[in-house]
């Protein structure tokens, strides 16, 4: 039996966000500036290496696995992982096996998506709006996504939204948002946007819109119900009795979720990063290349996972942004 995954704070890893690619089809403003520079290709881990990276991790105790980006979707041939990576599902080594998309080629892939043994997956879409919606992604375009929507329910895959919460730009779409939702059968969740790289002229403390004022306002239309079940990801649900449908939050300024942490996050070059609002981050692909047994990897893995630093320091209440980090959320994948 090999020892499981654990912090310096007990808390057990069984959570691995692995970047495929910091590339992405939209530029979204919080998330990106409109020039971006990216790795050099030669620079990625292969598909392969990804592979042997992630089964070391689930032969460690990993039981979900979240195919992050930029957006994963448009790295050439990302099935051929997944449908790799699915063995770990057929023996019963990993409980879940997902993906965190801006479903702009959902359509193109949401069959075989489903056919490798995804069951579930999130969408990021904050505005329902076209002119919106081609605003806040620069590149993006609505109906391609809402085509890919159709397209995941349409293979069986069960859809959970994710909108970032942006004062003065979503706030007046929390109601149509829950109601396309539960139109759909989809779950919706609530994310309060984070100081994570440098993003040209946009103003993250204009931006924020916390979730103790968004659940106020829903609760003005709902009556809300706490749900004690968790998905092993930072976000807290309520039901909606009048839709039956699922809210989620994920409150990283309003309501800090760290103590429960039990995730770690890979770039698609072998970078481990053990907190999404910390710079500390060790290399896991030197030990990878450096020889074709795990056994140098599992330790390189156990090493950082001792450096896991007990959360984020993000905080605007003093009246300014606090605790930023200067990479983007795409270089992590959320
Ligand atoms: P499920 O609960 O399984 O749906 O997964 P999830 O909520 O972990 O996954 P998702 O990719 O939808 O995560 C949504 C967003 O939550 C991420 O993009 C981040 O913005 C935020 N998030 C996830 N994990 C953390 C974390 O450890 N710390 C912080 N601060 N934010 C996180
Ligand atoms: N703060 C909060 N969430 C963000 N996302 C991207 N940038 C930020 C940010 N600065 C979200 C995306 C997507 C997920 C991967 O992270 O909208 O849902
Ligand atoms: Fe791309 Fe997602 Fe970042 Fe938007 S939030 S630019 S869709 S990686």
């Amino acid at each position: 039996m090999t020892a499981p995954l654990i912090d310096p704070f007990q808390r057990r890893i069984e959570y691995l966000r692995l970047s495929v690619t910091d590339r992405c089809d939209f530029r979204c403003v919080y998330c990106m500036s409109e020039n971006m520079t990216f790795l050099p290709k030669k620079e990625l881990l292969t598909l392969e290496e990804l592979d042997r990276l992630c089964s070391a991790f689930i032969r460690l105790g990993v039981r979900k696995l979240r195919i992050t980006g930029g957006e994963p979707l448009v790295r050439r041939d990302i099935l051929s992982f997944f449908r790799s990576i699915s063995r770990h599902l057929e023996t019963g080594s990993l409980d879940e096996l997902t993906l965190t998309t801006n479903g702009s080629q959902l359509e193109k892939h949401a069959t075989d998506l489903a056919a490798a043994g995804v069951r579930r997956i999130n969408v990021s879409l904050d505005t329902l709006d076209e002119a919106k919606f081609a605003e806040i992604t620069r590149w993006g375009r609505l109906p391609q996504v809402l085509r890919g929507l159709d397209a995941a329910q349409g293979a069986g895959l069960r859809v959970k939204l994710n909108a970032v919460a942006l004062k003065g730009f979503n706030e007046d779409e929390l109601l149509t948002l829950t109601q396309f939702c539960a139109a759909r059968g989809m779950d919706l969740t609530w994310i309060e946007v984070m100081p994570m790289g440098d993003i040209g002229n946009e103003n993250r403390l204009g931006q924020y819109w916390s979730l103790k004022d968004l659940r106020a306002d829903l609760a003005r239309h709902y009556t809300l119900t706490d749900l004690p079940h968790r998905t092993g990801g930072p976000a807290r649900y309520v039901r909606l009795e009048e839709t039956g449908q699922q809210i989620g939050f994920i409150t990283p300024l309003s309501h800090n979720f760290c103590e429960s942490c039990n995730r770690v996050r890979v770039t698609c070059t072998g970078t481990i990063y053990t907190c999404l609002g910390q710079e500390g981050h060790s290399d896991l692909r030197a030990p990878l290349r450096a020889s074709e047994a795990d056994a140098g990897l599992e330790d390189a893995i156990r090493a950082a996972i001792a450096l896991k630093p007990k959360g984020h320091d993000f905080d605007y209440s003093r009246q300014q942004v606090d605790g930023q980090v200067s990479r983007h959320m795409s270089h992590t994948g959320g």
